[in-house]
């Protein structure tokens, strides 16, 4: 019934490549079709800022980007596509964040300690050449997702460790101030393509290896002449694993054109005439998109126009959920002192969790834990006795705890997770405090 949210950013600070196409815009695309979820892709021009300190480079690749998503059919109707720096309300989040974000958790990044792995290689100084802007990066980041309050997060195995500390500083804030964040999860694709580049390294920019989704066709008949081949001569047969060429082939092509080309690897193919079918099999599906990107970048009003449908639409969320937080955390008009504090304690109570006790037609007793919205977080088994379900109530509410110690008690319920119960188990017991 609910939907689920998805929401992933990218960083503009270079051109897209035919790697980023098939390990991320395509498979993003073809999910923003699927009914029952919603998406918000976004174009993260502040984390940008982290990496590349030439404006004009961050401008050129954030117009670049947007006009590649856009040609390889991102429809704005079914995905909300917009730029970080649009939406002011993420960098004021971005403070409240930073507000109850550990300092150590900051230090154990992995991005922040691979810096300091370097200096410490090369005799410099840990801090040496790092910005406050990379240490603090996973808190800008988690403030993109819980401005949003997605679900599910589409990311590279390397962000993971992102993903969890945004958990970590929404249960925080929650903790604090009330249930107002949905914890993130990360979605892993695994079984995306990533790509070999043209030295048979994986396709990045930081090789200098990469094809560019949108090169015209020349350039991109050349650079396919370029990808490194082995040295057997036409009539030899040659080795489809490991070998760029194949996969990229493969990520182009349909299973029965791959199964074709994997004989003809066998019967000893000409490297010439594998490249004239790669890049007649990449043309075939990059061409119809290629006049599309070549008119919106020829009309970046048009990719502007765009985008400002998208923030328009991202902030009508951020803006009021904004407003609330502020109530939350205390700043708020002076003139509404009073009546606003009540309105927020009121709104806070009917936005808790709750405990229900009921009799099942086995006779036995039995509780459960709805969250703010009706969706079921614990089932108990069932007891003997009304008090014993009462004790158990009253344990729960007393200690996040009793949770592993009540187990055998709890019978299991589908898509919650531990940290979602524990977080409405703090939030029942810090209200029950206050
Ligand atoms: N840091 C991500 C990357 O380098 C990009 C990003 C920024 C992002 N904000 C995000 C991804 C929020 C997912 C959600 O790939």
């Amino acid at each position: 019934m609910t939907t689920t949210r998805f929401l992933t950013g990218i960083t503009p600070s270079g051109t897209p490549h035919l790697g980023n196409y098939a390990g991320m815009m395509r498979p993003a695309i073809a999910a923003s079709r699927t009914p029952s979820v919603e998406n918000f892709y976004f174009l993260a021009d502040y984390h940008a800022l982290i990496k590349c300190q030439e404006p004009e480079r961050v401008h050129r690749s954030t117009l670049e980007i947007a006009a590649s998503w856009l040609a390889a059919g991102l429809d704005p109707e079914r995905v909300t596509f917009y730029r970080q720096s649009d939406i002011p309300e993420i960098p004021e989040l971005t403070w409240f964040l930073t507000c109850v974000t550990g300092k150590g958790l900051l230090n154990r990044a992995h991005a922040y300690k691979a810096a300091q792995d370097k200096n410490a290689e090369s005799g410099r100084e840990a801090d040496d050449g790092v910005t406050a802007g990379l240490f603090m990066y996973p808190v800008l980041m988690a403030a993109d997702i819980l401005m949003f309050n997605a679900h599910r997060v589409p990311v590279g195995r390397d962000q993971i460790q992102h993903i969890e500390m945004a958990r970590d500083m929404a249960a925080s804030f929650n903790h604090l101030y009330g249930e107002h964040f949905t914890l993130p999860e990360a979605a892993i694709e695994d079984d995306v393509a990533t790509l070999l580049g043209l030295d048979g390294r994986k396709m990045s920019k930081s090789y200098d290896n990469t094809i560019p989704l949108f090169c015209p066709p020349a350039q991109l008949k050349k650079l396919i002449g370029a990808i490194v081949t082995d040295s057997r001569a036409p009539g030899e047969p040659k080795e489809v694993e490991g070998s760029a060429l194949f996969q990229l082939y493969q990520a182009f092509a349909t299973p029965e054109e791959t199964a074709a080309m994997r004989r003809a690897y066998a019967e000893g193919i000409a490297w010439g005439e594998a490249k004239q079918l790669l890049y007649a099999c990449i043309d075939r599906e990059i061409g119809p998109m290629r006049a599309r990107y070549e008119e919106l970048m020829a009309h970046p009003e048009q990719v502007e126009a765009a985008l400002q449908i998208g923030a328009q639409r991202a902030r009508a969320l951020a803006a009021p959920f904004l407003q609330r937080l502020r109530a939350a955390v205390g700043l708020r008009p002076l003139s509404a002192t009073q009546a606003s504090s009540q309105d927020t304690h009121k709104a806070a109570k009917a936005a808790l969790p709750s405990f229900k006790q009921y009799r099942e037609a086995d006779g036995r007793f039995y509780f459960k834990l709805l969250a703010a919205d009706g969706r079921l977080l614990l089932q108990s088994t069932g007891f003997a006795a009304p008090r014993e379900a009462g004790q158990a109530i009253a344990r729960l509410q007393k200690e996040t705890g009793a949770l592993q110690a009540l187990a055998p008690q709890l019978a299991p319920v589908a898509d919650v997770d531990d940290e979602e119960v524990a977080a409405a188990l703090r939030a029942l017991a810090s209200a029950a405090d206050s």
